[in-house]
């Protein structure tokens, strides 16, 4: 089970607490990868009416598939969510793992852990503890003499001296299926808050002579999200595990501390990511790549051996041993192949950069599909827009577009084709064609300014 329904008032936001992003991802979809591995006969997420926005948000990242929902409205504690639960999976056997959408730090090895311990101990009960240094907040684990669990009290309803207790409750139990029915029913709402609480089937229990065990993890693993000062103390941490991961696959991140890796990232092996690097979504980073100082990769896939620096890369694609930046923004669309180059202050979007084409400053590339070995000069504009509707501009193959040539697309200027400095290109230029002037006047055949006519070039022998 996992408890989802809570409204998260301390979040002050109109989005559902638990689809918050940390580390790139809701905190719903870090508790979902948590539990998958433990595959459990039946997992029932309890929501509030919010309900079609949490699945709608999850399907989005994955998950939903034999996964069961219940609706909790209104929200009235813990205990109360569980009922809802029980209600939707009906007759239950076994044993239950009752876990919060509100932990995403917690790892797939303590929750095994804690069956583990319940099974082993054969208690009623088992809850997952943690020993922290600022325990406020959180509900805390009283035992008695002997050390054995008694009560969870809340925060708000703990005595002054049940607050110095640092043992805290990670909100996460494994349970008997029966006890944790007859728990339920003796419940009350007595307390602060006039809610359900599911730490008070801890008294229950133990009052009534049952054994109720507990396994204690390391304090990060607890992490709670309440406030949006915990939002970050949790994306912190869960982006601190990811790259220690990386690093331990054999990639270098220069600076830990000042790298922000989500944890749907996958970066390949001896890439170097230097200082001040943003990796977001499902961007994929291949081997021996470099990237930064000053990059934001976002849902973006940069293969082997290419460089990006100070640069921005929007859903786009960079091939391998090309390179991106300092100072270049790839929008959406755009895909550099292999040794492409789009350098200093170069905009690009929806576009395809050839084989080692090169825009290397001050350019605005936008739906435009450019051939190999194109070079493309300083200050060239693809006037893509004309006030009303896009259009496209192609480059053939080892044309060269002189400095600050406006090309007024639609256009199309063929193989080995050049334009002269400041020229103002319209329509079609023919293979081998200079264009010149504003607007642009063609001379036949003075295009080939880097004497590559066709039969010369080596690797387009196929062609
Ligand atoms: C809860 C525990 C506390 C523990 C802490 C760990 C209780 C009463 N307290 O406190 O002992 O130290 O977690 O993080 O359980 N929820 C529902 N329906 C509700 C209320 C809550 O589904 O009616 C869900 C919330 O969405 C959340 C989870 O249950 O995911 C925990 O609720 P929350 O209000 O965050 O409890 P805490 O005060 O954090
Ligand atoms: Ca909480």
């Amino acid at each position: 089970m996992v408890l989802a329904a809570g409204e998260g008032k301390r979040m002050k936001s109109d989005l559902h607490k638990v689809l918050h992003l940390a580390a790139g991802r809701p905190l719903l979809a870090h508790v979902f990868d948590a539990i998958e591995p433990l595959k459990a006969d039946e997992t029932v997420v309890v929501t509030s009416r919010r309900k079609d926005e949490v699945v709608a948000t999850m399907a989005a990242h994955g998950f939903g598939r034999g996964l069961r929902w219940a609706v909790q409205d209104p929200p009235r504690g813990t205990a109360d969510a569980v009922r809802a639960a029980l209600g939707e999976l009906g007759q239950t056997t076994g044993r239950v793992l009752v876990t919060a959408g509100d932990t995403p730090v917690l790892t797939t090895e303590s929750l095994q852990a804690l069956v583990d311990t319940f099974d082993s101990s054969g208690a009623e009960l088992c809850v997952l503890t943690a020993s922290v240094t600022d325990p406020t907040g959180y509900g805390r684990v009283i035992r008695d003499e002997d050390g054995r669990v008694r009560k969870i009290v809340e925060h708000r309803d703990a005595t002054e001296e049940e607050r110095l207790v640092h043992e805290v409750n990670a909100g996460v139990y494994v349970f008997d299926a029966d006890r944790l029915v007859y728990a339920l029913d003796r419940v009350d709402d007595r307390n602060v808050q006039g809610e359900y609480y599911l730490t008070d089937a801890v008294e229950v229990l133990v009052t009534e002579g049952g054994a109720v065990a507990a396994h204690r993890i390391d304090e990060a693993e607890v992490a709670g999200v309440n406030s949006r000062a915990q939002l970050a103390g949790a994306a912190s941490i869960l982006r601190t595990r990811k790259a220690t991961e990386l690093m331990a696959q054999g990639v270098t991140i220069v600076d830990p501390s000042t790298t922000y890796i989500d944890s749907t990232v996958s970066v390949g092996r001896d890439a170097v990511i230097h200082p001040f690097t943003f990796l977001e979504g499902g961007t994929t980073v291949g081997p021996r790549a470099q990237i930064g100082p000053h990059a934001r990769l976002v849902s973006s896939e940069v293969q082997e051996g290419a460089t990006v620096s100070f640069a921005v890369v929007v859903q786009s694609f960079v091939g391998p041993f090309a390179s991106v930046g300092p100072f270049a923004s790839l929008r959406a669309g755009t895909r550099l192949e292999r040794g492409a180059r789009a350098g200093s202050f170069v905009e690009m979007k929806q576009s395809v950069i050839g084989e080692d084409s090169k825009a290397n400053h001050l350019a605005y590339v936008g739906d435009a599909e450019i051939g190999r070995g194109v070079n493309v000069g300083a200050g060239t504009i693809t006037c893509n827009w004309d006030g009303v509707a896009k259009h496209k501009t192609v480059i053939e193959d080892d044309a060269y577009i002189g400095s600050d040539t406006m090309i007024v697309a639609p256009a199309h200027i063929g193989k080995r084709a050049a334009t002269g400095a400041g020229s103002v290109v319209k329509g079609d230029v023919p293979d081998d064609a200079l264009a010149v002037g504003i607007p642009a006047r063609i001379l036949g055949g003075k295009g080939d300014k880097m004497g590559r006519k066709e039969a010369e070039r080596p690797n387009q022998q196929q062609e």
